[in-house]
């Protein structure tokens, strides 16, 4: 087997312990492995391009044969200007096989030289992904166990109550001002 260079491409928002499972079975196999975060995707993210690209570096410090970098435009295009023989791709359940094997079979069709491998993380985080992530955090919810420590701190700092009661502070103000204005300049 040619163990070339490896790009686990993602959205990586944020990264959870299954993603960073992947990252070290990956790490295992290839000599070399890129975890390439998408720099212009559609989604409005939780987390800045930077902000995963500390996390995911200070995650995987002690892998010394995994980099962490961004890429924007088409991800067979960056994985081979770095020379990468493969992508690799997590899958969790079945139901993340069909859009798997879509990209899978589009990234062979714009790149035939590129294989891409599908590594299964270990089965206790089989239902985490980092949408449900977000949508727990955001609700007030526990993210222990599902994300490493450093994110579980970093969406505590962004979803901090004492930001949002500022927030609806800000909010409510103006808004009874403008009822007590309109009075105001009904009366006038
Ligand atoms: O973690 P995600 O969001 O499922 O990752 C999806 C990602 C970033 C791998 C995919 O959207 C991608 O490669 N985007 C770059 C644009 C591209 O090459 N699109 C064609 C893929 S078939």
């Amino acid at each position: 087997m040619n163990k070339g260079i490896a790009i686990y491409p993602g959205s990586f928002d944020p990264p959870t312990n299954g993603h960073l499972d992947l990252i070290q079975r990956g790490s295992k196999i290839f000599e070399e492995l890129v975890v390439a975060i998408l720099r212009n995707s559609e989604k409005s993210p939780m987390f800045s391009v930077a902000e995963r690209l500390a996390m995911l570096r200070e995650l995987t410090a002690d892998l010394k044969n995994v980099r962490i970098d961004t890429f924007n435009g088409l991800m067979v295009e960056y994985a081979k200007s770095i020379d990468a023989v493969c992508i690799l791709r997590g899958i969790r359940a079945i139901s993340d096989y069909e859009y798997e094997l879509q990209m899978a079979l589009m990234n062979r069709k714009l790149e035939p030289t590129l294989e891409t491998v599908f590594m299964m993380p270990a089965d206790k985080y089989s239902y985490v992904s980092s949408r449900l992530v977000r949508e727990v955090a955001q609700a007030g919810g526990p993210v222990k166990g599902l994300v490493p420590e450093v994110v579980e701190q970093k969406l505590q700092e962004k979803l901090d109550p004492a930001y949002k009661l500022q927030d609806m502070h800000i909010v409510e103000v103006p808004l009874s001002a403008k009822k007590s204005d309109k009075k105001r300049k009904r009366k006038t």
